[in-house]
């Protein structure tokens, strides 16, 4: 026995400009460029390579195989890439996940596992030091989430596909802001987000909502910076719509919404016409995430626990820490 062993943790986020599609000639890389806020909740993976060992993952005390899905496929592969990078052929990695968020309900889950798995991953084989940010964001990439590349990272995040290569950057705002998770459904998806990207261009809008990507990263980026809540509100609710509006009319059409959803963004909206600026996002999956000032969300908290349609409320501030290793 010869075990190495890394834990990692990284934060999961929530997209304000949503990552949907792939790039036309080039299914590993976005149609287009999003960005998004990361949040307190994430998601702790440990990594340990033992010798004569077989590889396995155990997420959330549940044992997945390299045959349950796509991302458990990427997973098994990301872990046997770093193995035979090190030169550790005759190790087999043991990989353990848990997450502050519930599985497959649109909550990043995947995100925060990926980024921390590839970095555990790294650790646990001695590569971390030697492995270039390309190679980082590749490696990560391979987990099957794009997302899971903002996790890398604190704060507000944006991902861009330049000319082939995935690149990330950071950006400010004067706003303090806090996001309300807010969990209506248990149970997971049934179509995993990247099945829905494969079809993404099946839908009538996709040429509209895919062309929007730079006015939108604009409009965002400014709105952020000049601490403009109202105007982030109406931009961000509206970009999480034209995103849904893409998954209901894919072929196969997939609908993650639930009524218990759309009451939520009816509920934000009697809010706002209070005055309160807020507004929902909504990712692959039907639980809503409601973002505003952090000085009035007590106020929203107690409107959104109060809803017969919320099981749980997840409240979370800018997280400013990024992935990183913690033993
Ligand atoms: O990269 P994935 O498969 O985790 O895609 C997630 C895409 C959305 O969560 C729906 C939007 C986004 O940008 O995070």
């Amino acid at each position: 026995m010869n075990p190495r062993r890394a834990t990692a943790w990284a934060p999961v986020n929530i997209a304000l400009v949503k990552h949907w599609g792939t790039a036309r000639n080039d299914p590993a890389l976005p149609a287009r460029s999003s960005l998004s806020l990361a949040l307190e909740h994430g998601a702790t993976t440990t990594v340990e390579l033992v010798a004569g060992a077989e590889d396995s993952l155990v997420v959330g005390g549940r044992s997945i195989g390299p045959g349950d899905g796509e991302k458990a496929a990427a997973a098994y592969g990301l872990l046997a890439r770093v193995r035979e990078a090190a030169g550790l052929g005759d190790f087999g990695a043991q990989a353990t996940s848990e997450s502050d968020v519930p599985l497959g309900g649109g909550m990043a889950s995947s995100a925060a596992g990926g980024a921390a798995a590839t970095l555990a991953a790294l650790a646990a084989a001695g590569l971390l030091e030697r492995t270039t940010e390309d190679e980082l964001l590749a490696l990560c990439a391979s987990t099957g989430s794009l997302s899971a590349l903002r996790s890398l990272r604190g704060g507000i995040v944006r991902l861009d596909p330049e000319g082939g290569r995935l690149a990330l950057s950071s950006l400010g705002s004067p706003l303090d802001l806090t996001v309300l998770s807010c969990l209506v459904e248990t149970r997971p998806k049934i179509v995993s987000s990247s099945a829905g990207h494969a079809r993404a261009r099946t839908s009538p809008f996709f040429p509209a909502f895919e062309a929007a990507a730079e006015e939108r990263l604009a409009a965002v980026g400014e709105a952020l910076l000049r601490g403009d809540l109202r105007a982030l509100a109406e931009l961000v609710e509206a970009e999480a719509l034209a995103m849904h509006a893409v998954m209901l009319t894919s072929r196969p059409s997939i609908v993650y919404a639930t009524d218990a959803t759309w009451s939520v963004f009816r509920l934000v909206a009697a809010i706002r016409a209070e005055g309160i600026e807020a507004c929902c996002t909504l990712d692959a999956g039907p639980n809503p995430h409601v973002l505003c000032a952090t000085s009035q969300a007590d106020e929203v908290a107690r409107h959104l626990a109060a809803a017969p349609e919320v099981l749980r409320v997840m409240r979370s501030r800018l997280e400013r820490r990024g992935a990183h290793v913690v033993s």
